[in-house]
């Protein structure tokens, strides 16, 4: 038996999808949620709202928002995601993923309410965050040692994510563990070589479509460009197929610097206006692997040298000192350490952009 909605119950449903906004990267197409962060908002009067899952692929974990207080949900199986029996009033709700693409992904449905839903007031404050697994958040949750999972990635809690909810900003993460900006951590697979970099992951809408997808809507012109990349294309260690030690050379520095201008140049190209932060490594460090890499101060280097070839007063540079001992999972930076950077990124912002 097929089941008909009457014309009012379908223009309501119609209206009520129409008056959800998306949040980070989502190809409308397939209201798949991808990226880190990527997810939903709206509004409702009524006492309770739910947003039906469609389909996911993998493992996810999401952090429901309503009214201000985030709610955790480590596993999202399938079943609905709703809020619980307000009061009767008006209500706001967001929904962002906090793990990434290559771990899973969630296919959304349709957002019902008791109530009316309507459009909430977007901010008018834009940061994108553009990097690999510090930014992905990965390993967040987890003490050292830990095995990274959907669960310990809390990209709500990395250093822009909360840098840009404590000025009030919407934000947008474009991030992918293991992803370099001209090569991907090293493997010693030389298949690996091959996956795409940064900048082509950068130009897709959801994280698994093409390259090349995303559509650049002018409802996203971000103010603030933030760029933390570095960490994979440093890494050289680890066993290459033949079984023979480093997997790789060191990175030439000056093929990091040539990435970061045209990286930068490309992204103008969309928006010109925006201010650039370039940031460094907390992973990295002068005495590890060895003295003579002096990793931190060679990928400092590389960056403050394309910010002097860019020559553009909107391309600031950012430091992000090397981190502590206590880690999340794989040496991650963990919730205090994102949290200190956050600070300073949000200064640096207040600074620059004047808010
Ligand atoms: C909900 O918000 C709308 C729009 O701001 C307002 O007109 C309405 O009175 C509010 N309703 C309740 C129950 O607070």
């Amino acid at each position: 038996m097929k089941t008909y909605m009457s014309i009012a119950a379908l223009a309501a449903t119609v209206a009520a999808q129409e008056s959800v906004r998306y949040l980070g990267r989502v190809n409308p197409a397939t209201r798949e949620l991808t990226w880190p962060s990527s997810g939903l908002s709206f509004t409702f009067t009524g006492t309770e709202a739910s947003i039906d899952i469609e389909s996911t692929t993998g493992a996810n974990s999401i952090e429901l928002t309503v009214d201000g207080e985030p709610i955790v949900i480590l596993d999202v199986d399938g079943s609905p995601i709703s809020t619980s029996v307000l009061p009767f009033g008006n209500h706001s709700v967001s929904l962002r993923k906090r793990s990434e693409a290559q771990y899973g992904t969630i296919f959304l449905g349709d957002v019902t309410s008791d109530g009316t839903i309507r459009p909430d007031t977007p901010p008018s404050r834009q940061v994108e965050i553009i990097g690999d697994s510090i930014s992905v958040g990965y390993g967040l949750d987890g003490v050292l040692p830990c095995t990274d999972s959907a669960a310990y990635q809390n990209n709500p809690k990395t250093y822009g994510a909360v840098a840009a909810k404590a000025l009030g900003a919407d934000y947008t993460v474009l991030a992918w563990s293991g992803k370099g900006l001209v090569r991907n951590i090293a493997t010693g697979n030389p298949e690996d070589e091959k996956l795409p970099l940064i900048p082509a992951l950068y130009s897709r809408y959801g994280a698994n479509d093409a390259d090349g997808s995303y559509t650049f809507p002018e409802s996203w012109n971000p103010d603030v460009v933030v760029i933390n990349l570095g960490t994979n294309d440093w890494s050289y260690l680890g066993y290459n197929e033949n079984g023979s030690y480093p997997a790789r050379d060191p990175i030439d520095p000056a093929t990091f610097t040539a990435g970061a201008v045209d990286f930068v140049h490309s992204i103008q190209t969309h928006y010109p206006e925006a201010e650039f932060f370039l940031l460094n490594s907390p992973m990295l460090g002068d005495s590890w692997p060895t003295p003579e890499d002096a990793q931190k101060t060679t990928q400092t280097n590389a960056i403050l040298e394309a910010i002097e070839l860019l020559n553009d007063e909107k391309v600031h540079f950012l430091d992000w000192p090397s981190q502590g001992s206590d880690v999340g999972c794989d040496y991650h930076p963990n919730e205090a350490t994102n949290a200190a950077e956050a600070e300073v990124l949000a200064a640096a912002i207040s600074e620059v952009l004047g808010w």
